[in-house]
């Protein structure tokens, strides 16, 4: 048997199978036959690693430790997307894009939760891929975003393209991490987005290969070169072999455009990887030079973001900065609950108040939703149920049943415990401080105690 031929042909057959599994989803060979041929491709390239061919799917499970990311600019920089919260913003944004042009037709397409990423292919080969850093500069997680099994080393033509899109972890991979790492007692991640740029940015790609990251790409650079909308842009990037998302349409009225919201509002609840919105583009590239960019996002296109779901819970905890005597609400613990796929546990970062102007105590139910899809916020206190909740502890080492003041019209709350071991601690500090640093530093500490304890 020639050696050469049967590496080439299990490449091509892993290949093949990994593209209609991953990005088809219309798996042409059973997982045992998928596994012989790996077994026997791995043993092959062992033995004759001289034949192994340059799209070997063996190189997706990772390898080699980087010692850091090389930075590199994007030729074309990433730009961000303007936002609307409602269907009135969105027919504002239809308004404006109607005086440039009479009867604008749209692209939607889900607004997928993960991060952008930039991908170079030459010659059909894939050869870099860079997240979106600032827009300007990114980082080189080639060797990452490769392990990404949806993701064709080889494409169907032999063009030398960029194409940007969302790597995200779906739902099930998610679960998976997060039931792992606290099993090992590990820190958990807060939702899929951060799971999914915190493996991206992993100098081990090993750990990358195993976190079952998915792509969808929906911008192809310098698209007019092959096409003239955006809606053949997607049709093209899925002809040469990589996954977009099907869910796009095309809209050609502000009426059909907020119907198609209301769907894809439905059909989210429904997929196995979360989104925060719809992405509208106008269809025409044409129209797009026209109708402009801001120095940071393009009018031509906005996100419509989902209405944030919130969750009804208990307040546990409430801290506040040990250091400051000024009880201005650095965050809290809420029993656990979950908002879509967000966990909010005691685990995971704590949890922000954006009620700080209100009065919130310890016991009390709140509200939490998760802000901008990433960090949750206490929005509400469920005054209603409140029982008789005293003030909350000024910190871990404080009295609970002292309570706080805070003037009229100010978010800050001030401890009345002249006794407060918070404040103890810091006089002590600033005591110290004073003695290492000389005259000038304890005057300061003592002026700051002063303007700090004026509710004592
Ligand atoms: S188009 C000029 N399409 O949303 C901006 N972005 O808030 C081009 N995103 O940075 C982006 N799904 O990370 C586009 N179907 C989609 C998207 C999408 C998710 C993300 C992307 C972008 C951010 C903008």
């Amino acid at each position: 048997m020639n050696i050469e031929k049967r590496i080439n042909e299990l490449t091509e057959r892993i290949n093949e199978a990994n593209h209609a599994y991953h990005t088809l989803d219309e798996p042409v060979i059973t997982d045992s036959q998928y596994d012989a041929y790996m077994k026997e491709l791995i043993a092959l390239e062992t033995e004759y690693p001289e034949f192994k061919h340059p799209d070997t799917p063996t190189e997706k499970v990772g390898g080699g430790i980087l010692e850091s990311f090389q930075k590199v600019e994007h030729r074309v920089p990433m730009m961000s997307l303007s936002n609307v919260f409602n269907k009135e913003e969105l027919e504002q944004f239809d308004a404006r894009i109607k005086k440039v042009t009479d009867n604008p037709t749209y692209v939607t397409e889900l607004k997928i939760d993960g991060l952008a990423i930039s991908i170079r292919y030459e010659k059909g080969r894939y050869v870099q891929a860079v997240t979106r850093g600032n827009g300007t500069v990114g980082e080189d997680v080639t060797k990452n975003v490769k392990t990404i099994r949806s993701l064709p080393l080889s494409l169907k033509k032999p063009v030398d393209i960029e194409v940007r899109g969302e790597v995200f972890m779906p739902h099930r991979s998610f679960k998976k991490l997060n039931e792992a790492r606290l099993a090992n007692d590990e820190p958990l991640f807060a939702n899929p987005r951060n799971a999914a740029a915190g493996s991206i940015r992993q100098l081990d790609s090993k750990v990358a290969a195993n976190r079952n990251l998915d792509l969808f790409c929906y911008t192809l650079v310098d698209a007019e070169e092959y096409v003239s909308t955006q809606a053949e842009a997607l049709e093209w990037i899925r002809d040469l072999g990589l996954k977009i998302n099907s869910n796009y349409a095309i809209v050609d009225s502000i009426e059909e455009l907020e119907d198609t919201i209301d769907h894809y509002d439905d059909l989210r609840k429904t997929l196995p990887y979360e989104t925060d919105g719809v992405v509208i583009k106008i269809n025409d590239f044409s129209l797009h030079e026209t109708i402009g960019y801001t120095v940071k996002s393009p009018k031509w296109a906005t996100a419509y973001k989902f209405k944030a779901e919130r969750v009804w819970t208990k307040l546990n905890d409430i801290y506040v900065p040990d250091r400051t005597y000024r009880r201005h609400y650095a965050g809290c613990r809420t029993e656990p609950v979950t908002i879509g796929f967000t966990r909010i546990e005691s685990r995971l970062p704590t949890t922000r108040i954006t009620s700080a102007k209100k009065d919130i105590r310890i016991g009390d139910f709140v509200w939490v939703h998760k802000a901008g899809e990433i960090i949750p916020e206490v929005i509400e206190v469920d005054y209603e149920n409140r029982k008789d909740q005293s003030c909350f502890r000024w910190s871990r080492r404080a009295r609970p049943d002292v309570p706080v003041k805070r003037q009229e019209g100010e978010a800050d709350h001030y401890c009345t415990n002249p006794d407060c071991p918070g404040k103890n601690m810091h006089r002590l500090h600033s005591f110290r401080e004073s003695c290492h640093d000389g005259h000038r530093h304890a005057r300061r500490a003592r002026h700051r105690d002063a303007s700090r304890t004026r509710f004592s």
